[in-house]
């Protein structure tokens, strides 16, 4: 059977990579059986890792403030990815900005927590939020050199509910994410072709 492999970044919590360790890791869809082979973080004390860890899965820790620039950072990374021949990396929730470096070897997606190409950034819930707009959602798409710039693979809304409080914008952000982020890695791998 067609087994195609999947590499999982983040940076903190890991919710999103448990929703696809949960929802893709080994099952086998349209006769692709989908592996998270590697998942990696760039902060040691990640939740994440232990969330890894419960599905068998040590991640592996390079942590960006052991070097000198985003480069070198970039670079060790590629290095890392580069050994488990993987035919999509996800970026769950890692929380860095990546260079050239990275984006002109690595083949990857990005979650990101507003309705691109509106609020950009790492603020995107709280700017959301704060601003007018009577909607919300979440993006997924590819990553280019340009920060959350990439063309759109897919985008979920919802609408603000009156009175809504943060946290009630934040939960429904995190719901969705846990939804369209498993889906699009099911849609791009799920091809029965290399
Ligand atoms: C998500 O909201 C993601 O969109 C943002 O960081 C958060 C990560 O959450 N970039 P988690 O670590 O997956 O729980």
């Amino acid at each position: 059977m067609l087994t195609k492999k999947i590499a999982i970044l983040f940076s903190g919590s890991g919710s999103n990579l448990e929703a696809i360790l949960s929802k893709v890791h080994g099952k086998i869809f349209n006769g692709v059986k989908l592996e998270v082979v590697l998942t990696l973080s760039n902060k040691a004390d990640a939740y994440g890792v232990q969330r890894a860890r419960k599905y068998g899965l040590e991640s592996v820790i390079i942590e960006n403030k052991n070097f000198n620039s985003r480069e070198e950072f970039d670079t060790a990374l590629v290095k890392e990815i580069e050994k488990y021949d993987v035919d999509l990396v996800v970026l769950a929730g890692f929380m860095r900005i990546l260079t050239s470096v990275f984006t002109s070897k690595i083949k990857a997606i990005n979650l990101h927590p507003s309705l691109l190409p509106l609020f950009k950034g790492a603020h995107a819930i709280k700017e959301s939020f704060e601003s007018d707009m009577q909607v919300g959602g979440v993006s997924v798409h590819w990553v280019s050199e340009e920060l959350d710039g990439g063309k759109i693979i897919a985008q979920r809304a919802f609408e603000r509910e009156n009175q809504m409080s943060f946290e009630a914008w934040e939960d429904k952000i995190h719901a969705l994410e846990h939804e369209i982020l498993p889906e699009s890695i099911i849609k791009i791998l799920s091809k029965n072709e290399k």
